[in-house]
């Protein structure tokens, strides 16, 4: 269904504002697809990552000494400076760190509109506020786009590029803090992470005409989801019993015969996600970082469904470990 988008477009827009019924009996021939990042622009945003990620803990340490970590909060500029610089390609720092502060603006205020029950009016202050820090957004990109590449489209590639990398990284750290004493291997860990709570636990396509689901008929215009989130519980893409995989076990994928990502933490077909290979190289600097620490969440954390699955608020706090001689 994901591969097919002949019969199951791509729905909307992140604003909300789209109206899902334009895609009735037809493709949405005007969405966008996003080419997957270069290996260089990967390697771009992941040196960036790794640069801001101390600095980051550094300035809490600082301000707030002996103080808990929020997950959530210190991950915001090292995910959105290294994905600013992998997207817009080398830009002076200040210049950098303007717009990787004005994507998380944005985000910031997309919040209520995406997790209203319903569609915020078009004068409500929500929408109101939203426009304008999307507008403070394009205008600074404006100057920095090019090859053929729209504003619009760079904004979108850059607020789900920071979004869903920073509730990515902060379910890691939730789990790290949790489960982990021992020693354990990072990129293992970035799976499992992915498979038990993937951010974005459901993606959704609209059937453009009448097809036949495992046996079922589904008319044209109807909305078909698909969730990473139960995939990741199946028997046959994930090893173990059901009780076990339940449990965050990156030990699991040591039998290289089985394939991580089979639960499609990353979607699948021409709207897969572009911005995987920098994701997935994001959170494994940070769960490689995490092998040298005992991190120790302060309080349980509870699970905020307003917009993907975000651990909120989830505070910890870390130890150096000994090396051993
Ligand atoms: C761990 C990190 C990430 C995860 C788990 C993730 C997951 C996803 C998922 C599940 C989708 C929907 C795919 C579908 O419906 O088939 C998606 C779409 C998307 N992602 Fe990511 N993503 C991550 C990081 C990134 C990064 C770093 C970028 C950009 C640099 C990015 C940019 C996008 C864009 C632009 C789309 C929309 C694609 C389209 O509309 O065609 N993502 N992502």
């Amino acid at each position: 269904m994901l591969t097919d988008p002949a019969r199951f477009d791509f729905p909307g827009d992140v604003s909300r504002s789209g109206d899902l019924s334009s895609s009735v009996g037809e493709t949405r021939s005007g969405h966008v697809v996003f080419p997957p990042l270069t290996p260089a622009e990967v390697a771009r945003g992941t040196a960036t990552f790794e640069h801001e990620w101390p600095l980051a803990l550094a300035e809490h340490d600082a301000a707030d000494p002996g103080q808990p970590y929020e997950a959530m909060h210190v991950l915001r500029r090292p995910v959105a400076r290294s994905t600013t610089d992998a997207v817009l390609g080398p830009l002076d720092g200040s210049a950098r760190d303007l717009v990787a502060d004005l994507v998380l603006d944005w985000i910031d205020a997309l919040a209520p509109i995406i997790s209203a029950r319903r569609p915020p009016r078009r004068w409500s202050s929500a929408r109101r506020a939203e426009r304008s820090a999307r507008l403070a957004l394009e205008d600074e990109l404006a100057p920095l786009v090019g090859d053929g590449r729209t504003t619009q489209g760079v904004a979108v590639v850059l607020a789900a590029g920071i979004q869903v990398p920073i509730a990515a990284g902060a379910w890691l750290l939730a789990w790290l803090g949790q489960h982990l004493t021992g020693s354990f291997d990072p990129v293992h860990a970035v799976w499992e992470t992915l498979r038990l709570t993937p951010p974005t636990w459901v993606t959704a396509r609209i059937t453009t005409e009448e097809v036949e689901l495992s046996g079922q008929q589904v008319p044209a215009g109807h909305m078909v989801l698909v969730s990473p989130l139960l995939l990741g519980r199946l028997h046959a893409l994930v090893p173990g019993d059901d009780e076990d995989r339940a449990r965050f076990d990156p030990g699991r994928w040591t039998d290289e015969a089985r394939r991580p990502g089979a639960w499609l933490p990353f979607g699948a077909g021409p709207h897969a996600c572009p911005g995987r290979n920098l994701g997935t190289a994001q959170l494994s600097r940070l769960a490689t970082w995490a092998t040298t620490q005992t991190i120790v969440l302060s309080e349980k954390v509870s699970i905020d469904q307003s917009r993907g699955i975000v651990p909120a608020p989830c505070l910890f706090t870390v130890t150096r470990r000994e090396t051993p001689p």
